[in-house]
C-alpha cells in the first residue's frame, strides 16, 4: 500500500477520545506512523485496539501524557524522538472545556483550562520544535470557533483558544525561514467527549436563544470527528505545503 502520508512520523496528543483519536486513525490509514498520547489511559487503549483492528496497530504507539506537566512533555516527547528518530508533525488536540457563569466561575477551572489548552499547546511545542525544524515540518493547533465568535459560558475555554491562534500565527512567522509550518484548526459543532459533556455543564439557566445560534447549517446536528482528521490529514501531507500562519474553520457553516 502506497499511502500520502507513508514515512511521516505524528505525535498527536488527545488521543484517545473524539478528534484526536479520529486523526490517529486518518493518519494510519495515510501511511503514517504515529504516537498518540493522551492524560486517559483507558481510551487510549481503546484507540490503539481500532487501530490493531484496521490493520494499522504496528505503526502505533501510546504514551499516557498530561500535557501541562512540564517534566513530562518533556520526558515523553524525548522517549518519542527516540524511538521514531525524528518528527514530521505534532497535533496539539489535547483540550478541556467547563462551562459556566463568567461571574461565578472559579479561578481553579480557569487556571485548569489554560493549563491544559494553552500551556499544554505551548510545551509540547516546545519540546518538539527541534525535531520539527530538522524535518521541516507542520505543528497542527486546535483552536475553536469560540475565539472569534462569542460563545457564552465559555469565556475562559475562548480565551484559551484565542491564545492558540495567537501563538500559532507568531510561531509560523517566526520558524518559516526554517520551513516550519502552523495552522490554527478552528473546529465547531464535533460529536466528541467534550460536546457530550457540554450539554449536561451548562448552567440550569441557560439562554437558549443565545446557545442556540451555534447550530451548523450543513447537516443534522453534530458532526463526525472525522471531518476534522481530514483536514489533519491534508496539512501534514504535501498537500498542505503552502499553508502556514493561519486558521481554518471547520464548523458546517455555523459562523458563515
Ligand atoms: N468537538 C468540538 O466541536 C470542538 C470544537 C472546537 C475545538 N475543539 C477542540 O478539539 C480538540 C479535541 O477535543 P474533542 O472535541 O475531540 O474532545 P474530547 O474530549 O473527545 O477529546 C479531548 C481529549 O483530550 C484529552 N485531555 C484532556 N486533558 C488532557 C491533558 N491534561 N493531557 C493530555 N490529554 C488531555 C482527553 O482525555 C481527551 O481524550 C480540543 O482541543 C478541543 O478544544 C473541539
Amino acid at each position: 500500500m502506497s499511502g500520502r502520508l507513508d514515512g511521516r512520523r505524528v505525535l498527536v496528543t488527545g488521543a484517545a477520545s473524539g478528534i484526536g483519536r479520529a486523526c490517529v486513525l486518518r493518519l494510519l490509514d495515510e501511511g503514517a506512523t504515529v504516537c498518540g498520547a493522551d492524560v486517559a489511559e483507558a481510551g487510549l487503549k481503546e484507540t490503539a485496539e481500532l487501530a490493531a483492528a484496521a490493520g494499522a496497530g504496528d505503526r502505533l504507539s501510546t504514551e499516557q501524557l498530561d500535557v501541562s506537566d512540564e517534566a513530562a512533555v518533556a520526558a515523553t516527547t524525548a522517549a518519542v524522538l527516540t524511538r521514531s528518530g525524528g518528527l514530521d508533525a505534532l497535533v496539539n488536540a489535547a483540550g478541556i472545556l467547563r462551562t459556566g457563569h463568567t461571574h461565578e466561575f472559579g479561578l481553579d477551572s480557569w487556571e485548569r483550562i489554560i493549563a491544559v489548552n494553552l500551556t499544554g499547546t505551548f510545551l509540547t511545542t516546545r519540546a518538539a520544535l527541534p525535531a520539527l525544524l530538522d524535518a521541516r515540518g507542520v505543528v497542527v493547533n486546535f483552536s475553536s470557533t469560540s475565539a472569534a465568535f462569542g460563545h457564552p459560558y465559555m469565556a475562559a475555554y475562548a480565551a484559551s483558544k484565542g491564545g492558540i491562534d495567537a501563538f500559532t500565527h507568531a510561531l509560523a512567522v517566526e520558524y518559516a525561514k526554517q520551513g516550519l509550518r502552523a495552522v490554527a484548526l478552528q473546529p465547531g459543532s464535533i460529536d466528541s467527549g467534550i460536546t457530550r459533556a457540554t450539554a449536561g455543564d451548562l448552567p440550569a439557566d441557560v439562554d437558549w436563544a443565545l446557545f442556540g445560534r451555534l447550530m451548523p447549517l450543513l447537516g443534522r446536528g453534530m458532526a463526525d470527528p472525522g471531518v476534522v482528521a481530514s483536514v489533519v490529514a491534508m496539512l501534514v501531507s504535501d498537500d498542505g505545503r503552502f499553508i502556514t500562519g493561519t486558521g481554518i474553520r471547520i464548523d458546517g457553516g455555523t459562523h458563515a
